[in-house]
């Protein structure tokens, strides 16, 4: 029974801002894909949980019955506008992406390795003589929005602080707060749009989204292409946090991994590759059913709102052998981490590039560390996982 083991039932009352999924993560879902093809929430309006491996790819590539229309996050809060490209379906969907996707592809990104690597070796410079740091802080929270605002969109990395605080209360903030939050990001980015469309065009990120795409025969409105840089800079700035602390942690607590990737950093792309299917930031993120449907053996009813559980599903021992298992060696790595379908992760190489980087510099830097005595890691949970302090002594 669940109740027993994680003090809630996971199955038939999940909540994903739950603390008790916060706290059993992997157990949890571990239990989900073994047990229960679909879970229910009877939180607000109640949702429902998709957990398996196959279930979830087949849902995420069936847009036109799992619609992104309504949003990604259960009881959606009043007055959040909603996050495209993420929040939408094709034909509109398609036209944003085919706008952003040169800027994310592989030969684009791998010109930011230069101004990325700096920085790693920057931020590992201000603690490298102390013997100790707070990873997360120090650290993981802080490359991917630099890498992000210096290489894609420009934005002062000062402000960084600011809006990093805003999507994280966006996130895991309580519901009624949320929308107040992401008004927050939203308002200093259609400041920073606003100010650069009147600005001589470079042809660059920002100002083919200030140029903005076709809505239904029209240009699209203001708002959308506010919400597209939005949506972005969440991306870019509040996911590859965890999947870096996971990584750290785990080479932290394992030193025969450790020293693997030391005396083999052509190992590194792979091991990546195993923390981001370990690790997942994204945990599960919405659908809205559109019509009456039968599906991993739930009779699912139109409006229904679903979760893909993103996290399970990378550890289904259907698709994925010993899943529990962290093998940096392994060999073919199958995983839901950056999603599938037509909304599959745009940063995607870019979140790889970072995770190398940081592993690259920072084990030739320190090659041996561990955790604090007396110390673990903190998390967070809610449609994203992060992880909020790692004390590392070297
Ligand atoms: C390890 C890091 C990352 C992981 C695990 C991750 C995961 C995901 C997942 C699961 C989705 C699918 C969303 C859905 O199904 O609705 C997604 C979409 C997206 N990601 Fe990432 N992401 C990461 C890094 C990034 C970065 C660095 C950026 C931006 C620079 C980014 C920007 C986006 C955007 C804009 C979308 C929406 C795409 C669409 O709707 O077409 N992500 N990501």
């Amino acid at each position: 029974m669940t109740t027993e083991q994680f003090g809630r039932d996971m199955f038939e009352d999940f909540d994903i801002d739950a603390p008790e999924f916060n706290d059993h993560f992997t157990d949890v879902l571990d239990e989900l894909v073994a047990k229960c093809p679909v879970a229910h929430s009877t939180v607000g309006e109640g949702y429902h949980v998709i957990n398996r491996y196959e279930d979830v790819k087949a849902a995420g590539q069936d847009w036109q019955t799992f619609s992104s229309a309504k949003g990604f996050q259960p009881n959606r809060a009043e007055g959040v506008p909603y996050l495209y490209p993420e929040e939408s379906d094709p034909p509109y969907h398609n036209s944003w992406r085919s706008a952003l996707n040169p800027f994310f592809a592989p030969g684009p990104v791998s010109d930011m390795e230069d101004s990325i690597r700096a920085d790693a070796k920057e931020l590992i410079a201000s603690f490298v003589n102390d013997g100790k740091a707070e990873f997360v802080s120090q650290f993981a929270a802080e490359l991917p929005g630099r890498a992000f605002f210096k290489n894609l969109i420009g934005v002062p990395v000062e402000d960084l602080p600011m809006i990093l605080k805003a999507m994280d209360d966006h996130i895991y903030g309580p519901v009624d707060q949320r929308a107040e939050s992401l008004g927050v990001a939203l308002g200093y980015l259609g400041n920073y749009l606003s100010a650069r469309k009147d600005q001589p065009s470079t042809g660059d990120l920002i100002d083919v989204i200030a140029a903005g795409v076709e809505r239904d025969g029209e240009l699209c409105p203001w708002e959308d292409r506010v919400s597209i840089l939005t949506d972005l800079t969440l991306g870019g700035i509040a996911t590859t946090t965890y999947v870096m602390s996971g990584a750290v942690h785990y080479l932290a607590t394992h030193p025969e991994a450790r020293k693997k990737l030391v005396d083999d950093p052509d190992l590194i792309p792979n091991a990546v590759e195993e923390f981001v299917r370990y690790f997942p930031p994204v945990v599960a993120l919405g659908r809205s059913v559109t019509k009456d449907v039968e599906f991993a053996g739930y009779q699912f009813k139109k409006d229904d709102f679903v979760l893909l559980n993103y996290a399970s599903a990378s550890r289904d021992p259907a698709a994925i052998d010993d899943p529990q298992t962290v093998d940096i060696e392994r060999d073919k790595i199958l995983h839901t981490a950056f999603g599938v379908g037509v909304h599959r992760c745009i940063g995607s190489h870019l979140a790889r590039l970072e995770l190398r980087i940081v592993l690259e510099e920072l084990l030739s830097a320190i090659p041996d560390f561990s955790v604090k005595e007396g110390t673990v890691p903190s998390y967070e949970t809610g449609v994203l996982r992060t992880m909020k302090s790692l004390d590392l002594v070297f």
